[in-house]
């Protein structure tokens, strides 16, 4: 199964990509995580996102889609994955298919979750995410077993430098215009399920299995 995770900065795309690979047993691929890790490793193409992701700018899609482009050739990803954070524009998306084709692929399904702006700053304000292996926790929905310290890696938890107020303020902003479009995108192709991430991350979860007929 190839899936889509699509929605506004704070929606719970990680969380709940996290908890279906799980599930399905299948890849977790985050753009946004593959991003960090290069910054962390303090390579090129992580220096180059940066500068974006600092200021809540999206990377430019040449970038974006050749490192996506590698991640999916890799062959954990032969029997499905789970994109989260990708594609984020309409030429992403376009490059996706034409990527997915080649490979007698398709997206199975789209699912955009949804939920108010002032919930959106409020979710991204209380977050904190492992520094080793990206877990995603909230202070005050979904707290760590033991303060700081993440419960899957025993890594240390930090404050993504993006959940900083007016760079959220920013982030949502860039999704409306240029990530919202593909909802449209998505609904004309027969791929949109949409859900309301209202009722807790387990709530959430469910809604999806049950949209995807996953038991
Ligand atoms: P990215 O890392 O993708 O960030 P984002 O899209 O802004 O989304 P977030 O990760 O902030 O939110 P999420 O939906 O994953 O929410 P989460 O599950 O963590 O991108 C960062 C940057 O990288 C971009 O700004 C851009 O610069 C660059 N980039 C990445 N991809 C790109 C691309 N394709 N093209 C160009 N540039 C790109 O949940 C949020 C919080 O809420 C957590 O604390 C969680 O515990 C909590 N929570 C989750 N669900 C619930 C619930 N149902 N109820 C209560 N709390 C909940
Ligand atoms: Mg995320
Ligand atoms: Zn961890």
């Amino acid at each position: 199964m190839n899936l889509v995770m699509l929605g506004p900065p704070g929606a719970g795309k990680g969380t709940q990509a996290a908890l279906l690979a799980e599930k399905l047993g299948i890849p977790h691929v985050a753009s946004g995580d593959l991003f960090r890790e290069a910054l962390k490793e303090q390579t090129e193409l992580g220096l180059t996102a940066q500068s974006y992701m600092d200021r809540g700018e999206l990377v430019p899609d040449e970038v974006t889609i050749a490192m996506v482009e590698e991640r999916l050739a890799r062959s954990d990803c032969d029997g499905g994955v789970i994109l989260d954070g990708f594609p984020r524009t309409i030429e992403q998306a376009g490059a996706l298919k034409g990527l997915l084709h080649d490979q007698e692929k398709v997206i199975d399904a789209a699912i955009f979750i949804d939920a108010a702006e002032d919930e959106l700053v409020r979710r991204l304000s209380s977050r904190w995410t492992c520094r080793n292996c990206q877990a995603i926790y909230n202070v005050i929905s979904n707290p760590p077993r033991v303060e700081g310290r993440c419960d899957i890696c025993g890594g240390e938890l930090y404050q993504r430098a993006d959940d900083v107020p007016e760079t959220v303020r920013n982030r949502i902003l860039v999704y409306r215009q240029q990530t919202s479009p593909l909802i449209d995108y998505y609904r004309d192709e027969g791929l949109l399920v949409t859900i309301k991430s209202e009722g807790g991350i387990e709530r959430v979860q469910q809604k999806i299995l049950e949209a995807l007929q996953i038991t």
